[in-house]
């Protein structure tokens, strides 16, 4: 088989995935199909993102999600996309979403996979036309095909993972995933409906000119983000912070650099979510060449133990995090 590096760019996700499919003659397509499922969500949040100020689903919907949050018309807009899709496409036997508390059922007993997602990560974005993203995380089901997912399904750590990704609304549509033989990028030609592939073989570079993070919590920081930021500042690095996760962490995997969620005394955990913000994107970076880290441990080692558990997220180039874990280390 030729070497999928030698990918021509160019060639559609549909080709893509064939091609990538005709590689693991073990595979049933079942993935293939689902990876499909989640880009044609991608195209049908892309367009009511595109037109979210036409089409008045921007604003709240004045109700709170299990988070606690404000849930915004397009978070609601997005899950119900994204869920519609996963059941249609009858790959995927259960999703667990940002917006919902349980696991969503999808009718889909014989799906061999389920799904975790963030359908709009960056939601304080929406209103101000600023970039925002979906994140999902797949993983082989462990619960009896034929029968309904269990917890357990959702609760395999960040190494299970099969597959990961996130669909980046920026000024241009993109889906960037992995399957753990390294990450691919693709570019949306609204024009033609299509995904192209655009970006074969994602690196992160090993240093990085960038630092993200909301300084507005400085005062909150513990000392050893305040010691890293200052040095950060030392070496004239550039802060640059969207405030939409998948924007920030997209931005970083082609220049180079460090996002930054860290704990605070009012949330000991940070703000991100394990399962479906700092699994999937650990799980991106480690192909891409990065590291991913709580501050404690490697983030997909951290233990799942609850659907929505928060998890601190520092995340990027080798070498800066290097230099972050060792201000936690010499500050311990
Ligand atoms: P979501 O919109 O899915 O709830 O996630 C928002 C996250 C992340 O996208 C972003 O980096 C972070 O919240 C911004 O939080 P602060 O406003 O506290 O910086
Ligand atoms: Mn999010
Ligand atoms: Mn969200
Ligand atoms: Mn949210």
């Amino acid at each position: 088989t030729e070497n999928t590096l030698a990918q021509p760019v160019g060639i559609t996700l549909e080709r893509y995935i064939m091609r990538k499919q005709a590689e693991f003659p073990y595979a049933t397509g079942e993935l293939s199909q689902l990876l499909r499922d989640i880009a044609l969500a991608g195209k049908i949040v892309s367009r009511e993102v595109n037109r979210a100020g036409l089409s008045r689903i921007t604003g709240a919907m004045g109700e709170q999600n299990v988070q606690g949050e404000a849930q915004q018309k397009l978070d609601v807009e997005a899950n119900i996309r994204f869920i519609r899709a996963l059941t249609n496409g009858g790959e995927c036997c259960a999703i667990l979403s940002e917006e919902n508390e349980d696991i969503i059922e999808t009718g889909n007993p014989n799906g061999k996979y389920v799904v975790a997602m963030d359908p709009l990560d960056g939601s304080s974005n929406i209103d101000v036309n600023v970039s925002i993203g979906t994140i999902f995380s797949i993983y082989r089901r462990v619960s009896r095909v034929g029968g309904p997912s269990r917890k357990e399904d959702f609760l395999q750590g960040g190494r299970a993972q099969v597959a990961a990704g996130y669909i980046l609304y920026g000024s241009s549509t993109m889906l960037v995933y992995t399957t753990g033989h390294g990450v691919t990028g693709f570019t949306y030609e609204t024009s033609l409906g299509e995904f192209f592939l655009s970006h074969p073989d994602i690196k992160i570079p090993q240093q990085g000119p960038v630092f993200s993070c909301n300084e507005g919590h400085w005062f909150d920081y513990p000392e050893y983000v305040r010691e890293f930021l200052t040095q950060c500042k030392q070496q004239r690095l550039s802060a640059r912070y969207v405030g939409s996760l998948v924007a920030d962490y997209h931005r970083n995997l082609f220049t180079g650099g460090i996002y930054m969620y860290p704990p605070t005394p009012k949330a000991a955990l940070g703000k991100l979510r394990l399962l479906y913000e700092c699994y999937p994107l650990a799980m991106l970076i480690e192909q891409a060449g990065g590291l991913a880290h709580t501050g404690a441990e490697p983030v997909l080692d951290v233990a799942p133990t609850s659907f929505h558990q928060r998890a601190p997220l520092f995340v990027g180039s080798t070498q800066l995090m290097t230099t972050l874990l060792d201000c936690v280390s010499s500050e311990a």
